[in-house]
C-alpha cells in the first residue's frame, strides 16, 4: 500500500470514527492556581479555563496583576484574582477562606507560586535563603492546610504541586531553590499516603527550563550551555508544563498519586 492510499484508509477510518460521541467533559470544579499570572502559572489557568473550569488564582503585585487581567479579559479570559502572599500562612487562610466563599469548596490546588534567588552558597545570604523556602516550600503549606479539608469532604480533590528539575539533580547556585524544589515532592508523597482513600491525589510536577521570565534572567552564556544538554533540542514551553498539569487533574487520573511527573525535554531521568 502506498503512503497516500495509507493515509487515505486512516482519514477514512478516523471519519468513521465521528459517529461515537465525543469524550463527556469534565465536571466543572473550582480550581485555585498560585502565582498564576507568570508564565507557567499563566498557561495553566488558560488550560484549566480551557477545560471548563472556574479558575481562582493569586498575586502578590496588584500593578502587574491589573495589567494581567486586562491582557488575559481581551484574550476572552475571566479569572478571579485574589491579592495574597503565600509565603504567609495567616494571609494564605484568609485567601483560601475568600476563594470558598465567593466561588465554593476548592477542589483542584496548583501550588505554582515561586521564586529564585540564585547564589553559591558561599555567597549566599540568610535573607535568599529565607525568601526561596518561605516562598516556595512554606507556600505550599500555607495553602494546602487550608484547603484540604475542602476536598476530603467533597471526596474529591486534585493538588498539583509545581517542583523543578534542579530538586531532582541539584543545581550550580541553587541551593535554597533545590532544597524547597526537592522537599515539595516528600511533601506530596507524604501527602499522598494521607488522603489517598478519600479521592484526593497528590502529585508533583518538575518542568525542566521552560521560556519564562525566571530562565531569561539566567545568564546567556549559561543558557546556552544548559539548552545544549536538553535532548529534545529547545527549552520547555509554559503549555508543555500546563499540558501536564491537565492530564494529573483529569477525573481518569484518579490512579497517579504520589507521582513525580518530570516535563524536561528528557534533560534528566531518574
Ligand atoms: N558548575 C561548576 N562551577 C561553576 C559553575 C557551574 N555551573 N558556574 C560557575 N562555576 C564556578 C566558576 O567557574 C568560578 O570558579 P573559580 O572561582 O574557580 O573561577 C566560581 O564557580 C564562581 O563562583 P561564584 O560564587 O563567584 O559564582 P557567580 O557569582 O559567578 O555565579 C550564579 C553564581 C549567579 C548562581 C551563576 O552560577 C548562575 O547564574 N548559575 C545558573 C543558575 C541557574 O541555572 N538557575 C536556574 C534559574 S531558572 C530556574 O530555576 C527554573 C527551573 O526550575 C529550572
Amino acid at each position: 500500500m502506498s503512503a497516500h492510499s495509507k493515509l487515505a484508509k486512516i482519514e477514512e477510518i478516523v471519519s468513521e470514527q465521528t459517529s461515537v460521541p465525543p469524550a463527556s467533559q469534565p465536571v466543572p470544579r473550582v480550581v485555585l492556581v498560585t502565582g498564576g499570572t507568570g508564565g507557567i502559572g499563566t498557561a495553566i489557568c488558560k488550560r484549566l479555563a480551557r477545560l471548563g473550569h472556574i479558575v481562582a488564582t493569586t498575586y502578590r503585585n496588584a500593578e502587574k496583576a491589573r495589567l494581567w487581567e486586562s491582557e488575559m479579559n481581551k484574550e476572552g479570559f475571566a479569572f478571579h484574582l485574589y491579592q495574597c502572599d503565600v509565603a504567609d500562612f495567616e494571609d494564605s487562610q484568609r485567601m483560601v477562606k475568600s476563594v470558598v466563599a465567593e466561588l465554593g469548596p476548592i477542589q483542584i490546588l496548583v501550588n505554582n507560586a515561586g521564586v529564585t534567588r540564585d547564589s553559591s552558597l558561599r555567597k549566599m545570604t540568610h535573607e535568599q535563603w529565607k525568601t526561596v523556602i518561605s516562598s516556595d516550600l512554606d507556600s505550599v503549606f500555607n495553602v494546602t492546610r487550608p484547603a484540604i479539608d475542602y476536598m476530603l469532604e467533597s471526596g474529591f480533590g486534585r493538588i498539583i504541586n509545581i517542583s523543578s528539575i534542579n530538586g531532582q539533580k541539584g543545581q550550580f547556585g541553587q541551593s535554597n531553590y533545590a532544597a524547597a524544589k526537592a522537599g515539595m515532592h516528600g511533601f506530596t508523597k507524604a501527602l499522598a499516603l494521607e488522603v489517598a482513600k478519600k479521592g484526593v491525589t497528590v502529585n508533583t510536577i518538575s518542568p525542566g527550563y521552560i521560556e519564562t521570565e525566571m530562565v531569561a534572567a539566567v545568564a546567556e552564556s549559561i543558557r546556552a550551555g544548559i539548552v545544549a544538554q536538553i535532548p529534545v533540542g529547545r527549552f520547555g514551553t509554559p503549555e508543555d508544563v500546563a499540558h501536564a498539569v491537565a492530564f494529573l487533574v483529569a477525573d481518569q487520573s484518579g490512579f497517579i498519586t504520589g507521582a513525580n511527573l518530570a516535563t524536561n525535554g528528557g534533560h534528566f531521568m531518574e
